[in-house]
């Protein structure tokens, strides 16, 4: 018999992170939206804390990891990052660092792929039915780990120490002429980077490049300019070809 419940932290600009966090959970818990500020949270030690961020760069997103820290406590902890088939490098020490630093007992993590927020055809339909099927069962297994009689261990992931030196790509979505100034990449931009009465510009200084903008714009109005997708594809294409399978620490 097992009582505990989730609570999950979730950053999903594109929804390829939610759409593990919800396998794993069976859609149970709380969810807590890190693309807005987060409130001060205190998590219940009779909690399962879930934070599930993707990779940028082998690194999670800082402002994922800012309002990561709003969420304390000294209960279990599952630490999942979502990767576009390239590599996740050090994202996952990273989050389970953080969330050792926020009080939680890491006792699981977990690397799975989804299609790449930049380039969708690399790892496109991912996740697919049994990335999310090893999601059900990843979550499923931590779940049997907190239920046996002695105390769970913790996890170290693999990565590296210092962490990659990644500052972000140097290019970030534009507006076309399609563009009706609907305000919807706005509202919904996790970093306020457009301004919501000039939704064709978008702050350099801001932008982290997640790309919601360009996947939730009905118009199909914005874009990474050619030259940078392109040479993004091409790299990727090489270095993401061939497809990378779930795995977990438990
Ligand atoms: C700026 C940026 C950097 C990325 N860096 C990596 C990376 O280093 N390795 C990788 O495999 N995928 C990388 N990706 C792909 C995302 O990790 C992947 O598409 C993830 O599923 C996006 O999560 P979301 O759908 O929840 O937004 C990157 C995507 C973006 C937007």
């Amino acid at each position: 018999m097992n009582d505990r419940h989730w609570l999950s932290a979730l950053f999903s600009p594109t929804g390829g992170t939610a759409a593990i966090a919800k396998a794993i959970t069976g859609g149970a818990g709380q969810v807590v939206d890190l693309s807005v500020p987060a409130p001060d949270t205190p998590v219940p030690a009779s909690a399962v804390m879930l934070a599930a961020v993707p990779v940028f760069g082998g690194r999670i997103p800082a402002v994922a990891l800012d309002r990561l820290a709003a969420l304390h406590g000294s209960g279990p902890a599952a630490a999942v990052v979502v990767y576009g088939n390239r590599a996740y490098e050090d994202a996952l020490l990273e989050l389970c660092d953080a969330l050792t630093g926020a009080g939680f007992q890491v006792i699981a993590a977990a690397a799975f792929v989804a299609q790449h927020s930049i380039v969708p055809a690399i790892a496109a339909g991912r996740p697919d039915e049994s990335d999310l099927e090893a999601a059900a069962r990843f979550g499923q297994a931590v779940l049997d780990k907190l239920a046996q009689p002695v105390p769970p261990t913790l996890v170290t992931p693999p990565g590296n120490l210092p962490y990659k030196d990644w500052k972000g790509v140097p290019f970030h979505p534009a507006a076309g002429e399609s563009c009706i100034a609907c305000g919807l990449c706005a509202s919904r931009c996790p970093v306020g980077a457009i301004p919501p009465g000039q939704p064709g510009h978008t702050d350099p200084e801001r932008c982290i490049t997640c790309m919601r903008c360009v996947s939730l714009c009905p118009r199909k109005a914005r874009a990474i300019p050619a030259p940078a997708f392109q040479a993004t594809a091409a790299m990727l294409s090489e270095k993401a070809a061939a497809p990378r399978q779930p795995e977990w620490f438990l």
